[in-house]
């Protein structure tokens, strides 16, 4: 799929259908992850793969949104290294969808529950020193989902996004109201 298609066409997908991801692709996700840039090539990330569906269903309601742990075919926690480095986390993370998405497979970063960051840590085996910065929830998406369409076109997508227009988020030389 075209880069820029991927990129603008990307939606979260919550719903999954119960179709495994192969091992093949998802490898190929991790490595779209290994692959980001970071502070001095630091890599201050590493990744837990959920594939065991118990696991992911005992976690679930540690999650903000349980369900996407909960019904999704394989999830990958994205663990930071160095807390401060946030912006690196969040580079994996994008990595990891949008290299999915161009592989037809959906995807949506998850967030821990704010007081349920320890008990999340303990259960996989993460240092204290450690955050979990996102938990990516992956699977095949399920019908009326949104999903990957290689021949679509960019700019109606773009068109038709719900976001800010470019008008209010750009500005030129220097930043004013
Ligand atoms: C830091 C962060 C945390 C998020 N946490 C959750 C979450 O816990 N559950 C969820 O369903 N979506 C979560 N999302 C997804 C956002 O809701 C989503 O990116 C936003 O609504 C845009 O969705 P769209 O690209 O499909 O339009 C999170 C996104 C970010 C960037």
């Amino acid at each position: 799929m075209d880069t820029y298609l991927a990129v603008v066409a990307k939606r979260e997908v919550r719903e999954y259908t119960d179709r495994p991801v192969p091992e093949e692709i998802l490898t190929k996700i991790l490595q779209a992850g290994r692959a980001a840039g970071s502070s001095k090539n630091s890599q201050p990330w590493r990744f837990v793969v959920l594939k065991e569906r118990q696991h992911r269903h005992d976690l679930a309601d540690a999650m903000m949104a349980p369900r996407n742990l909960d019904r999704c075919a394989v999830a990958i926690a994205v663990v930071l290294l160095n807390e401060r480095l946030r912006f690196d986390a969040g580079r994996v993370a994008q990595n990891m969808m949008v290299a999915a998405w161009g592989l037809g497979v959906g995807s949506c970063p998850n967030s821990v529950r704010p007081d349920q960051h320890d008990r999340m840590r303990q259960d996989l085996g993460v240092p204290a020193e450690a955050a979990i910065a996102t938990i990516v929830t992956l699977g095949y998406p399920a019908p009326g989902q949104p999903r990957p369409r290689p021949k679509a076109d960019p700019e109606k997508i773009v068109a038709k996004l719900n976001r800010l227009p470019l008008e209010e988020l750009v500005h030129r030389e220097r930043f004013s109201g």
